[in-house]
């Protein structure tokens, strides 16, 4: 699609990138022209550091949906825009063209509109991964409406929270899902929230089954009655570059969770560029990311990057183990995927399975296979390579995170040199830096070096604030490093300037895939009545890469159960989601606190992952507790 801003060879990634670095603005401003605009911008980039204050193509006016929609419905009206693939092998597939998916866009977007959705109102969307997801969201866009994407396994309580933090005042869900065997009653979960979020009027609400749906007049509307009232034109809404696209949350190392709000003008650019970039997809070729939309990896590689690169995105409902674990690459020899990407979590737990799962499908539409979301380890990535890429595809690692918007470290296919477990190298545009001990940058690029990930220089899509809080927005980013993002992950960096993703260095565990903060579990489990006080950290799992270890104390004269350990997972679900369930519970009598009563981690961490040698425990104020809690581990081993 962008033939003008396709790279195309490893030396000519290296001419790009070193002028992306001398001329950024010069750089991102020739990336931006070639996407449509109703105004171009005033001021390519100002920002400020210190005040975390960034605006990107500012002045400039659009509409995203004419970047992903319009524009391809224009040349290429009958191109397919999204295959779904549903979780029951015997349903049909959909194929959705440009035009279809455009007309249905317009269509839901007048359907918010007469549910009295306005420009800059934010929509709360809790859906299964089927294409009507796709369609509100894009429907939010078109009319400048803010979406907040909770993803559809999130409890009750997580879902109200996160509506009360954004006040959204419009629901879009569906009534029952399956996933697998497993139903699911999304419509349910919803009216349990909605008890606790009075900001939400309507309650639009999609028929994925045919079982009856409890309904509350006045609020809750049929999807499909409400699409019968409108036509499907809608003149999309004149934005500012700098206005709110959506609000995706994510967890951080303290409190409730972050919203992050990504602006349109940038996202567009860079999720299109990297996109692109990236994948170097050829016209007819289809791409599958089997994320779900929830994530920000589906928002930025299902929807919006492939959209305005008009290519053709697949969607998946189900999961990779149902109807067995050969559904993947069933789904990859029915659909001829030429693009496949993936999270380590998922390739670990199908390459435990025997390889007759595999071997039963022809895979020789693939091209590239992707990885995303942890760090994929050395076994893992042969795997990968070795039978699903038969030796033949690159695998492009892609680094990033749900605040940067977009893949910042990843090889181009075919173009840069990949190396077994590296991210290598920056996307033009992104400065990249690793920082010693002391806070200082490790300059000297021809060695070796290990440190925590910052980056030096804005970039278009990064996330603009945490909703409704910009002081915790600075904080968490722009306090550690002054002058630079600072991303909370750990990095090695070889001498040719490749980096690795060594994993996060704070209080964030990426447990499959998903970024989860062990405050809020905390919290969770602390709401207990039995519990006292609890920590919890994350220690190495082989197939989840990481799973999360609860230290907890009993309140006194509570006797220890394994109904209570039941019960205090149940806590966790029901406040967040069973994705964030402690893997495993150990009740102790207390806790390795420093004087200034700080639980330290380093060293629980280390006793869930079997490690003895615990380094200077002479700032804590009773050093015996380690001792107490390593025996208590060990006694019930
Ligand atoms: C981790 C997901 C190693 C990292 C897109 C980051 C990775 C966090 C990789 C963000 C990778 C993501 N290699 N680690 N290729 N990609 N991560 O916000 O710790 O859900 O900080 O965004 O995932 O997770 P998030």
């Amino acid at each position: 699609m962008f033939d003008k801003l396709r790279i195309d060879s490893f030396s000519e990634y290296k001419k790009v990138y070193r002028e992306s670095v001398e001329e950024p603005e010069l750089f991102w401003a020739k990336v931006a022209d070639d996407f449509i605009w109703h105004k171009k911008w005033d001021k390519t980039l100002e920002y400020s550091f210190e005040d975390a204050n960034f605006k990107w193509f500012s002045g400039g006016k659009l509409n995203i949906t004419e970047n992903v929609l319009d524009r391809h419905v224009a040349i290429h009206p009958n191109k397919t825009a999204i295959i779904w693939e549903p979780n029951n092998p015997l349903e049909e597939t959909r194929i959705i063209t440009y035009r279809q998916l455009h007309s249905k866009v317009c269509q839901f977007a007048n359907v918010l509109k007469n549910n009295g959705i306005v420009k800059g109102d934010r929509v709360c969307i809790y859906m299964p991964m089927i294409p009507e997801l796709a369609i509100a969201m894009l429907a939010c866009a078109r009319i400048g409406a803010v979406h907040s994407i909770v993803f559809a396994g999130f409890s009750s309580a997580a879902i109200a929270s996160r509506i009360n933090d954004a006040q959204c005042k419009l629901l879009v869900t569906a009534n029952e899902v399956y996933r697998g065997e497993k139903p699911i009653n999304l419509k349910a979960i919803c009216d349990e929230a909605l008890k606790e979020s009075p900001s939400i009027q309507t309650c639009i609400v999609y028929r994925r089954a045919i079982e009856p749906t409890s309904m509350v007049g006045g609020r809750d509307k049929f999807w499909m009655e409400e699409m019968h009232k409108v036509t499907d034109h809608c003149t999309p809404e004149s934005m500012d570059a700098e206005d709110p696209l959506f609000i995706l949350y994510t967890s951080g190392s303290t409190g409730k969770p972050k919203g992050m709000v990504h602006t349109i003008g940038g996202y567009l650019i860079e999720t299109a560029y990297s996109f692109e970039n990236i994948f170097q997809m050829q016209p007819n070729d289809i791409f599958w990311c089997t994320a779900d939309i929830g994530w920000i990896t589906g928002h930025s590689y299902i929807v919006y990057g492939p959209l305005a690169c008009g290519a053709t995105t697949v969607m998946f409902e189900g999961v990779p183990s149902y109807p067995d674990f050969g559904r993947f690459w069933e789904i990859v020899e029915k659909l001829k995927i030429t693009h496949f990407y993936t999270a380590p979590t998922a390739i670990r737990s199908l390459a435990k399975e025997p390889l007759s799962f595999v071997e039963k499908y022809d895979l020789s539409s693939l091209k590239v296979l992707g990885s995303v979301g942890e760090p994929i380890n050395e076994e893992a990535w042969h795997w990968y390579n070795d039978f699903i890429g038969k030796g033949n595809c690159p695998i492009v690692d892609t680094w990033w995170q749900t605040e940067t918007g977009s893949i910042l470290i990843s090889p181009l296919a075919g173009i840069t040199p990949t190396r077994p477990t590296f991210a290598t190298l920056p996307l033009p545009g992104i400065q990249l830096v690793l920082m010693d001990e002391q806070g200082h940058e490790i300059e000297t690029i021809a060695e070796k070096a290990e440190g925590k990930l910052a980056i030096k220089f804005p970039w278009p899509s990064m996330a603009r604030t945490v909703y409704g809080d910009h002081e915790r927005y600075k904080e968490t980013y722009f306090s550690a490093y002054p002058g630079y993002y600072f991303t909370g992950d750990g990095a090695y960096r070889d001498a040719m300037g490749n980096y690795r993703i060594t994993g996060r260095v704070d209080d964030v565990v990426i447990v499959s895939g998903h970024n989860l903060g062990t405050a809020p579990i905390e919290n969770a489990i602390n709401e207990h009545q039995d519990v006292a006080e609890s920590a919890v950290v994350g220690y190495p799992h082989p197939i989840k890469g990481n799973a999360l270890y609860a230290f907890v104390i009993l309140q006194n004269n509570v006797e220890e159960s394994d109904a209570l350990m039941k019960e205090i997972k149940e806590t966790v679900s029901k406040s967040i989601g069973a994705i964030a369930k402690p893997d495993k519970i150990q009740v102790v009598n207390g806790l390795p606190k420093t004087r200034s009563g700080k639980i330290m981690r380093r060293i629980l961490r280390k006793i869930a992952s079997g490690e003895t040698d615990f380094g200077d425990t002479s700032t804590l104020l009773d050093p015996s507790v380690v001792k107490d809690i390593q025996e208590k581990v060990e006694q019930s081993k």
